[in-house]
């Protein structure tokens, strides 16, 4: 079955003044549109690649993609994965979107990073310090524990092994008709909008991301 475009658990306007409504139109109708589009095209035909899921393509480092479609398949596969999260994880400020981490994910973020304000610092520092597109992820590693990297592209966590717990879009086509150049503003308004209660859940496996 091809893979198709999700629609949003919220209005196009519901993360608004953080992400405008323009934005997404664009960011979802288009950009991750393109993504799906052309994932199908990669793998439709493919013996090798047609019928698999989402995961089984990226996993391992594309392990089972054929080298003549590896390119095609991570960016497009990728930023199927990726943007299909960064939309779940999201919510409208005060209605889910914002606030701080709970429960287990709280404690593991404290543990690891100190306190909200230094995770914060340093996932910003990862944010800007991509250059060029990309993102940035909180991840679990394999072994249970947290990180803080970004990734260039539409290179995603789930290519090494790792659950994307949150991922922030640095792509300038996520924030450059509301922020321009202003790619630090982005971040900090993005904040009120983090969905604290989906991160957990994927945190703690009780999530369950379809494609
Ligand atoms: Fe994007």
């Amino acid at each position: 079955m091809a893979f198709s475009l999700p629609n949003l658990p919220y209005a196009d306007n519901a993360l608004e003044p953080s992400i405008d409504e323009k934005t997404m139109v664009i960011h979802r109708t288009k950009h991750h549109n393109a993504y799906v589009t052309n994932l199908n095209t990669a793998v439709t035909g493919d013996a090798a690649l047609e019928g698999k899921t989402l995961e089984q393509l990226l996993e391992n480092n594309l392990a089972i993609v054929p080298e003549g479609k590896k390119a095609a398949v991570r960016n497009n596969g990728g930023g199927h994965f990726n943007h299909s999260l960064f939309w779940l994880i999201m919510a409208r400020e005060g209605q889910g979107g914002g606030g701080e981490p709970i429960g287990q994910l709280a404690d593991a973020i404290n543990a690891t990073f100190g306190n909200f304000e230094e995770f914060k610092a340093k996932f910003k520092a990862a944010a800007i310090g991509r250059f060029g597109s990309g993102w940035a992820w909180l991840a679990k590693k394999a072994d249970g524990t947290l990180e803080i990297y970004s990734t260039p592209n539409q290179d995603t966590p789930l290519m090494d092994g790792k659950t994307a717990i949150i991922g922030l879009d640095v792509w300038e086509h996520a924030y450059y008709l509301n922020y321009q150049n202003l790619r630090p503003n982005y971040i900090d308004a993005w904040w009120k909008v983090v969905n604290w209660s989906t991160a957990e859940a994927i945190y703690n496996g009780n999530f369950t991301l379809t494609f």
